[in-house]
């Protein structure tokens, strides 16, 4: 059997458009410690994780309508938006699956929250689920 390429799920991630009503639910009804708020302009988006266990919830407000996740809302409202594979070296892992036959979004990693590196494969290969990959910061869990 092959070694498999992810090991964990690292978050999902949530398309809102109000992020004080999303942690209502997210931290108030089904308690959930917020970790993190964060702008990530470089994906247009104000973001909040929440801790679940070894894992995140991760909420998604776009910071304008021409925004990938401002387009997905506008398209089919708010709802499951992607998952996230945690990984150790991007690089090598999108090497692996551009190998594969795996249409990538991203062919660099870019930035995202928590100063991790990501990149997003593209849902037309992987059966519809918007996927990204993170490689996290060192020293952030
Ligand atoms: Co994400």
């Amino acid at each position: 059997m092959r070694a498999p390429v992810f090991g964990l799920i690292d978050h999902i991630g949530v398309a809102v458009f109000d992020l004080d009503a999303a942690l209502e639910l997210y931290e108030g009804s089904f308690g959930m410690p917020v970790a993190h708020r964060e702008t990530v302009t470089e994906q247009g988006v104000e973001a909040v994780l929440l801790d679940v266990g070894a894992t995140h919830v991760e909420l998604l407000r776009p910071l304008a309508g021409e925004t990938a996740v401002g387009r997905f809302l506008a398209k089919r409202g708010p709802g499951l938006h992607h998952v996230a594979y945690r990984v150790d070296d991007i690089a090598a892992t999108l090497a692996e699956l551009r190998e594969g036959g795996i249409d990538l979004i991203d062919a660099e990693p870019r930035t995202g929250i928590r100063r991790s590196r990501v990149a997003f494969l593209h849902p037309r290969s992987t059966g519809g689920v918007l996927t990204e990959i993170v490689e996290p910061d060192r020293g952030v869990h």
